[in-house]
């Protein structure tokens, strides 16, 4: 039978209001994304990731939804989504949107009609405590600070949030609620969207008692443990759902527990989750024993369960790959190599491939609560202010260097990142090695990652030096060995010298 598209695909992050604007107000849109999508095609991407777009007051910028099924006019309109939807699907790119189910906006109809009163049909489709004005329901703390708890005045009761109280927690032990939710999932399936990356998904489930956890924990942001037996039961609803449509519609989730073992279990036994993100990687450092530890948990924990991983460098969340290993670009594009070179799905967040940085983002101009502006700073597509964008005027400075790291100046210079990334895509593409194959590890010296894909008699070995010195690595066994990609550019075609730059990563065929 053959695989499932997800298994061999690249999944390209798109935070839309970063992309690119086309109606001058400084925040990127929908019909931005479908301008570039030739971009994405010549890149060699196979399906996009897109951020949330629905109507929101973006207290969370756009993970407050007010409306499941429907577009903030900031993006566009359903239109310019199945426009969108229609040319990347022309271009064999499918698209996957981003589900935010663990909680809506407190604009969120549902949640205005539940706070009315607590007689409102909707009250049980939020997590409300009775309690003391001035003591929360239990100890839980929220993700941008402060309690999980925002006490409310008319009705007063408590309401549940695990993140800002503009994001009240839904709750999934009411059975409308789910009826609800899996509507939601439908009204996209049946525009024809190819799948959902499902935001915090492992928080979705939760007990009717909301016991204290440990006091020792309760600094702790709680989504980074909070993992219970429900979700399971709800995901697997989901899974069949999906199921229910043709052509292998996917889940992506968030699990965001830094346990490798956890994430697994979100997979079910293959009736859960089609991929689950594992983040415990992208926390590392750039450290050969560091990285070689996770990807081992990863073999260990995922392939008893048939479990397909997932790899992630950058996202919207967190500090850009290249900032988090010191602002190198031979490290950075090193680190490519190894993301598009493990056995799993690598999710790209836009930009990586121009070789981005995060921004400087001034006191004055911060709008994230979570502080996360830095790493959504706008893609610059050309090299001349505005950078391809309608105005200068954006939501969020530029990044480093936007003249000369940007889509056209690196298209025109086959040294640079950008195409660096078209290199390893294509190769991926095509070696059912690289993007299917069995994983090995083979020796190697201190500080470098050495290890073999295989498929069918297809063969590839990657070499990554995480050192800040050239090494030698002899592959004895492959004597008429060939570089087909080298992340500093140099020696592809040619047969391996023996030696790997520093800071450097080859793929051997
Ligand atoms: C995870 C998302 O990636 C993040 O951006 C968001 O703030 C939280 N979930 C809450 O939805």
């Amino acid at each position: 039978m053959a695989e499932p598209w997800w298994k061999s695909a690249v999944v390209y992050q798109i935070y839309p209001r970063s992309f690119l604007d086309t109606d001058g107000d400084g925040v990127g849109d929908l019909e931005g994304i479908r301008g570039k999508l030739d971009h994405l095609a010549w890149l060699g991407v196979d399906a996009v990731w897109l951020s949330p777009f629905f109507k929101s007051p973006m207290a969370d910028f756009g993970y407050d939804v007010a409306d499941y099924c429907d577009v903030d006019p900031l993006f566009g309109t359903l239109a310019d989504f199945d426009a969108l939807l229609a040319d990347a699907h022309d271009r064999n790119i499918r698209v996957l949107i981003d589900w935010v189910p663990n909680h809506t906006s407190d604009q969120h109809s549902w949640f205005v009609e539940a706070r009315s009163s607590r007689d409102s049909p909707k009250r049980d489709w939020y997590v409300w405590r009775d309690g003391d004005p001035d003591r929360p329901p239990n100890n839980w703390k929220a993700a941008f600070g402060g309690d999980a708890w925002t006490w409310d005045e008319t009705t007063q009761q408590w309401y549940l949030h695990m993140f800002l109280p503009e994001q009240p927690d839904v709750n999934w032990n009411n059975a409308e609620v789910v009826a609800a939710m899996h509507d939601t999932l439908r009204f996209w399936l049946d525009r024809g969207v190819d799948g959902f990356r499902i935001d915090v998904v492992h928080a979705i489930g939760k007990g009717e008692d909301l016991p204290d956890i440990p006091a020792d924990s309760s600094a702790i942001e709680l989504t980074l443990f909070h993992d219970y037996p429900r979700t399971h039961v709800l995901l697997r609803d989901i899974r069949t759902l999906l199921d229910s449509y043709d052509g292998d519609r996917t889940t992506v989730g968030e699990v965001y527990l830094l346990s490798t073992a956890k994430v697994a279990e979100y997979y079910g036994a293959g009736d859960e989750l089609h991929l689950a993100f594992n983040f415990p990687p992208l926390h590392a450092p750039w450290d050969a024993v560091k990285w070689r530890r996770r990807i081992d948990r990863v073999v260990e924990e995922f392939d008893p369960r048939q479990a397909w991983p997932t790899w992630v460098l950058s996202n919207h969340d967190v500090s850009r790959h290249r900032t988090r290993y010191g602002g190198s670009e031979e490290r950075a594009r090193a680190a490519a190599v190894l993301l598009l070179t493990l056995r799993g799905t690598p999710f790209l967040f836009a930009g990586e491939e121009f070789g981005l940085e995060d921004a400087e983002v001034r006191t004055d101009r911060v709008v994230d609560p979570g502080g996360r502006d830095p790493c959504r700073a706008p893609l610059p597509w050309e090299p001349a202010p505005p950078h391809g964008w309608p105005t200068d005027d954006v939501w969020l400075p530029w990044p480093p260097d936007p003249n000369e790291r940007n889509a056209a100046t690196e298209r025109a210079d086959d040294r640079s990142v950008l195409h660096l990334y078209r290199r390893l895509l294509a190769a991926r593409h095509n070696s059912p090695a690289l993007s299917l194959g069995q994983f090995a590890w083979r020796p190697g010296p201190d500080g470098v990652l050495v290890y073999e894909r295989a498929l069918d008699g297809d063969r590839r070995v990657v070499i990554v030096n995480f050192t800040d010195d050239p090494v030698a690595v002899r592959l004895d066994d492959l004597d008429e060995g060939v570089v087909e990609v080298a992340s500093h550019g140099q020696g592809e075609g040619a047969s391996y010298s023996g030696v790997v730059p520093a800071s450097g990563a080859v793929i051997v065929r």
